[in-house]
């Protein structure tokens, strides 16, 4: 059966967060971080919720699709870091969309939106939806421990979805990995209360910790990896492809997948500057920016692949058709 996606859309908080800024309360410096990373500002929520930033995206990516509400039999969300631990954000957003279809959570972390799609593509193929909304919402911000200066430089806050309808022609291809790895990258969840609980004392506090080389290598090689999977697997070689459009973590690891697999730096989407790593957000929010400064063209074969804590991989690769 597989999907065609017909409209993208993404919200961002307003207030954008400055390398400077970070300096004022941190031991780092712009010049750091920039050359580290590649990242220039991010945008913070303030007043929004992370409620409010998914509706304008799926509203968004509605209008952009031309269909109503109405029109969703799914909503599949991909977040870490939802308002709600319960119920599902998808529900949140449902709840303000006025959507009566079933709504839930993947999650699956940067990979997010990619296994989201996937999971999307099992209801297409069962005839169980016609129109999916497929959305990413992220507030890392929230994850950080704003004390500790190797993590909560790297992250922003955003949301993006992107409207599919059953039928065309991707994906051409899907490749989802777990490299089962919980220390490398890990946010514990909430101590609780329970009176019951022994270790309750020593539970850490809900704060993503990282080991940034070991999951940058891990990203650079598995990109490299999958890539190279998707040529094998595919027939289609790597100079077919319109648009790399991969997780936005490190601008490093982006020029090293492009070092490696010599990819023309004009295809490999960049965001990362302009908003961090806003985990599953990054690869829809760069689809809503390639659609709208018209750069997706009829037949454009794009590769998505997000990568992070898992530790998690989800490549596919799509062919655009927008109605
Ligand atoms: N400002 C100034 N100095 C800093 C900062 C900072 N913000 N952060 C770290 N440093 C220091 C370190 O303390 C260290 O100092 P030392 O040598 O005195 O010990 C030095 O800079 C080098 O630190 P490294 O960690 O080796 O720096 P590196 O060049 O590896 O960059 C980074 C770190 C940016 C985290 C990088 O490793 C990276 O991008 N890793 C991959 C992250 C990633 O891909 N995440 C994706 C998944 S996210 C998800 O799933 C939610």
């Amino acid at each position: 059966m597989a999907y065609t996606i017909i409209g993208c859309g993404s919200a961002l908080p307003e207030r954008t967060v400055t390398n400077d800024e970070l300096s004022g309360f941190l031991d780092t410096s712009d010049e750091w971080i920039r050359t580290r990373t590649g990242i220039e500002t991010r945008h913070v929520c303030t007043a929004e919720s992370l409620d409010e930033l998914a509706e304008a995206a799926c509203r968004n990516a509605l209008a952009s699709a031309g269909l109503e509400v109405s029109d969703i039999d799914l909503i599949v969300c991909s977040t870490t870091s939802g308002d709600h631990l319960m119920p599902a954000e998808a529900c949140a957003v449902a709840e303000r969309l006025g959507a009566a279809c079933p709504a839930f959570d993947v999650s699956a972390a940067c990979a997010g939106f990619v296994f989201a799609l996937d999971v999307a593509d099992g209801y297409f193929a069962r005839g169980r939806a016609k129109h999916a909304l497929i959305l990413s919402a992220e507030k890392m911000s929230r994850l950080m421990d704003w004390e500790d200066r190797t993590t909560c430089v790297l992250f922003g806050d955003g949301a993006a979805a992107v409207v599919a309808e059953a039928g065309g022609e991707s994906p051409i291809w899907t490749h989802l990995v777990t490299k089962p790895d919980v220390a490398s990258l890990d946010v514990p969840g909430l101590a609780g209360e329970s009176p019951f609980d022994e270790r309750r004392a020593e539970a850490p506090a809900s704060h993503l910790t990282m080991k940034g080389r070991k999951v940058f290598r891990f990203a650079v090689s598995s990109m490299e990896q999958e890539l190279k999977l998707l040529v094998a697997e595919t027939g289609i070689p790597l100079s077919a492809i319109d648009h790399f459009i991969f997780h936005q973590a490190n601008e490093r690891i982006l020029e090293s997948v492009c070092k490696r697999l010599d990819l023309p730096e004009e295809k490999v989407v960049r965001t990362i500057h302009e908003t961090g790593n806003i985990s599953s957000a990054c690869i829809a929010l760069a689809l809503d920016r390639l659609d709208r400064a018209g750069e997706l063209h009829e037949g454009d074969l794009a590769v998505l692949c997000g990568f992070g804590a898992g530790l998690d991989v989800g490549t596919c690769l799509i062919r655009w058709k927008k109605a």
